[in-house]
């Protein structure tokens, strides 16, 4: 028995000390860099005052996130996203409208025609018989005046030289004008009540 304990203590005395694992810190230097590079970064983050820096961001400013501002006058209005959101449902998105319910802008010699009949017809709509391209209709078109003078300028300069449409574009001046002058409340009767004021000197 004694001799056993004694072989396995002789045996000990003869080994190397077990290998132990021990904490290898980063070295100080590569600590001091990184420390460096991170102060570096966020001194030069408030440094260079980047907030609300549009340059440095996809280059819409405040404003432009806090939605639709009302046109104001002399501002460029897209007459193309006027006519997707206030026209299209009726007329289509080709301006060919709907045969017998709404007709065509693409094509059409009132879209063409005389500027102010085409700004009355926006400001105050039709209710009644009217010929257009050959074709008769009897619908109802609403009133836009609740739209801005640039607006209805935008959206009429664009269906008058979108598609086939080849008709010279209109000024927020002109709705401007025939808002102020008109006294009508009501929709034009149809296209003779329309015919009528084109004719009718200003
Ligand atoms: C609710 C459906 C509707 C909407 C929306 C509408 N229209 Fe019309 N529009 C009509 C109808 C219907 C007529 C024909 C009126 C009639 O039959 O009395 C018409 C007629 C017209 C005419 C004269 C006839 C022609 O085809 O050239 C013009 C110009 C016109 N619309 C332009 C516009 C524009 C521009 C817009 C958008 C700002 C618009 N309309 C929005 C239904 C609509």
């Amino acid at each position: 028995m004694t001799s056993e304990i004694d072989t396995s203590h002789q045996a000990q005395e003869r080994e190397n000390a077990e290998p132990e694992e021990r904490i290898r810190p980063v070295p100080l230097a590569a600590a001091a860099i990184t420390l460096a590079m991170v102060l570096f970064g966020v001194v030069y983050i408030f440094i260079s005052e980047p907030f609300g820096n549009v340059g440095l961001g996809d280059r819409r400013t405040v404003a432009d996130l806090s939605g639709p501002v009302p046109a104001a006058a002399g501002t460029a209005v897209d007459g193309k996203a006027v006519f997707a959101a206030q026209c299209a449902a009726c007329h289509q998105a080709t301006g060919k409208g709907l045969p017998g319910v709404f007709p065509p802008l693409d094509g059409s010699e009132w879209v063409q025609g005389d500027a102010r009949t085409v700004a009355n017809i926006l400001l105050h709509g039709i209710n009644g018989k009217i010929s257009v391209a050959g074709a008769e209709y009897s619908g109802a078109m609403p009133s836009f005046q609740q739209l801005s003078d640039a607006e209805l300028a935008a959206v009429a300069s664009h269906v008058r030289s979108t598609w086939s449409n080849k008709a010279p574009a209109l000024s927020a001046t002109l709705f401007e004008q025939e808002r102020k002058t008109s006294t009508r409340t009501t929709p034009f009767e149809g296209g003779a009540a329309l015919q009528a004021l084109a004719a009718k000197p200003d």
